[in-house]
This record gives structure tokens, C-alpha cells and sequence, in this order.
């Protein structure tokens, strides 16, 4: 087995609550198995430029409850193409690491297959708010964003309430509809709208007609990211066809900014560890998860064509 001595760490895509709390654990973790520990900044980006810093546990110890990402985090074009990815991986050989985690969604697992395709090891965590990946229950981010989207939402229904207003709510999680159908039904919304079930305006406005035939006063819609009318569109049919004075919000980054929730930090506890456990075991082309409570790796060559469209777990 070869021995690791120096482990680089990467975040890249958008960032998510829980990369801290992982980069911390990968830090302390790596400290305790002597093994270096650097982190290029900006994602591909930051490698392609060679933005790399070395951390140490006094750089992390007071990072693991903070949201956002210490080492930054970007999406790179130019990693898409063939001079980009060789100056990120003679990056790689100049700085002689000998393996790599990568923190992100979808799309930079996508990128990691080229480190497969080189022959570099490389582990994978997932960290995106949106929980679109299929192998795995959570990525690192979500409970975070959906409990910080339910919190607004809660405020908002009070004084939406007091007024007998109806509510009309758009939230993140791009073409997955995970973030707002958990939403959805945390705020004991009267109708959805998701990318994946879709529904029309006139469909919403049905529904709602039930809802407020029995009762409800301030019908909650949710809509996600990708659907294609405005909040403003169902805004104003809900007034029109069922005479109710109706606010919207987009409630947008505030799902993805502060603290990561407890759920998140033990996940990304474990993933950090798991990851360096399995650099230091000589394996490599893996994307750490979690099924059923239980932290489970499968092969990055295989997980990152099938995404989660939905889901409640
Ligand atoms: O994929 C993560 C995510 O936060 C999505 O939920 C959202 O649609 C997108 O990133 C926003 O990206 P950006 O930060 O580039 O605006």
C-alpha cells in the first residue's frame, strides 16, 4: 500500500452548509495520520491557476459551525476544456499530492472522472443543497436549506395569517424538487409545483379552491427553481379566481447561507473521515454516501449519470 503524505482538498460548484464542518475533519483527521493537508481555492478554477494553500488545524478549529465555504468555491469553464484540465493536473503532480478530495454536486463529480481517467486518486464528497444525487439519501447542505427555507416560511405564514392572506413561495434546488417538496410538506402547503410534477396555474388554483372551500384562509403554494411561470403569475391568478389578496417571495440564498444544521454537521463528520480512511486504504474513484443511516462508498464511474429528480427520505 502506498503510503499518503499529502492530500489536497477541493470544493467546487456552489457551496453548501456542512463543507466547512468537512474540511475541518478532513484537516484534524489527516494531522493525526501525519499527513499534509492543502486545499486549492476556487474549485477546478483555483487548480488551473494553482491557488493553493496549506491548512493546519489552528486554520480550521473554528470553522466546523459556519456556513459558506473557507476555501471558496467556483464553477470553471475552462476545466471543461483539454489545456485547462492539464495545467490543473500538472498542478497536481507539481505540488506532489498523492490524493484528492473533492467536495460538490453533480457537475463536479462529473469533472472528477477526467482525475479517474489520469490515474489520479481522487474521493468524493457530496455537498450540494439540492440532494439531487441518486446514491445517496443526503449531500451535504440540504437539511440545512430546507430547514432555513421552512423557518421563513414560518414567519411569513404568521403575518400572512394575521392578514388572511394567500402565500405564494418559489425555493431553490435548481431542477430537483427534493428542497421543496420536504418543504412542502414540513409547512403543510396547499399545492406544489416541482419540475417533475409539474402542475398548471389552473391546477394550483383547483386545488386551493378544495382547500378554501374547507376551511383554509391563507392557502401556501411552493414552487421550485425551474418551473417556468413566475410567483408573480400564481400571485395574480389566486386574486383573480379566488378573490384572495396574495404576497409572494423568493426566498432564494438564505437557504443556502448559515450554520449547517446538526444533521449536517454529523454527515459531514463522517463523510471527512471516511474519505481520508479510504485515500489512506489505498482506495481511490470513490464517492462517499449515506443509505439508511449507514456510510457507504460506490464508484464515481457509476453515480454520476443518475440523479435524484425527488425525494422525501
Ligand atoms: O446547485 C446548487 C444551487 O444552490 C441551486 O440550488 C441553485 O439553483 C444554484 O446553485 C444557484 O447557483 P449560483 O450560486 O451560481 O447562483
Amino acid at each position: 500500500m502506498n503510503k499518503i503524505k499529502r492530500i489536497a482538498v477541493i470544493c467546487s460548484g456552489g457551496d453548501s452548509q456542512g463543507m466547512n464542518t468537512c474540511i475541518k475533519t478532513i484537516v484534524n483527521v489527516c494531522t493525526v495520520h501525519n499527513i499534509e493537508v492543502y486545499a486549492f481555492n476556487r474549485g477546478y478554477q483555483g487548480l488551473i491557476e494553482n491557488d493553493i494553500i496549506k491548512l493546519n488545524n489552528e486554520m480550521v478549529e473554528n470553522i466546523g459551525h459556519l456556513g459558506g465555504c473557507f476555501i471558496k468555491v467556483a464553477r470553471s469553464k475552462e476545466f471543461l476544456e483539454q489545456e485547462g484540465k492539464q495545467k490543473a493536473f500538472n498542478n497536481i503532480y507539481k505540488n506532489e499530492i498523492d490524493g484528492v478530495i473533492l467536495i460538490g454536486g453533480n457537475g463536479s463529480f462529473h469533472g472528477a472522472l477526467e482525475f479517474v481517467k489520469v490515474g489520479i486518486p481522487i474521493i468524493g464528497i457530496p455537498g450540494t443543497i439540492d440532494n439531487d444525487l441518486y446514491y445517496t439519501d443526503r449531500t451535504l447542505g440540504f437539511d440545512t436549506a430546507v430547514n432555513n427555507a421552512v423557518k421563513a416560511i414560518d414567519n411569513i405564514k404568521q403575518t400572512m395569517l394575521a392578514n388572511s392572506r394567500g402565500i405564494v413561495i418559489r425555493v431553490m434546488g435548481r431542477d430537483c424538487g427534493a428542497i421543496a417538496l420536504n418543504v412542502a410538506v414540513a409547512c403543510n402547503a396547499h399545492a406544489l409545483s416541482v419540475k417533475e410534477v409539474p402542475k398548471t396555474i389552473d391546477q394550483i388554483i383547483d386545488d386551493l379552491k378544495v382547500c378554501m372551500n374547507n376551511g383554509v384562509e391563507s392557502p401556501l403554494v411552493i414552487l421550485n427553481d425551474y418551473i417556468e411561470y413566475s410567483v408573480e403569475d400564481v400571485q395574480k391568478a389566486m386574486e383573480k379566481h379566488l378573490r384572495i389578496e396574495t404576497r409572494g417571495s423568493t426566498l432564494g440564498y438564505i437557504q443556502r447561507g448559515g450554520s449547517p444544521s446538526v444533521e449536517d454537521r454529523l454527515l459531514a463528520t463522517q463523510f471527512g473521515l471516511t474519505a481520508v480512511e479510504l485515500l489512506i486504504n489505498g482506495k481511490t474513484d470513490l464517492a462517499v454516501g449515506v443509505r439508511n443511516r449507514n456510510i457507504i462508498s460506490l464508484s464515481l464511474i457509476h453515480i454520476w449519470r443518475c440523479r435524484r429528480t425527488l425525494g422525501c427520505r
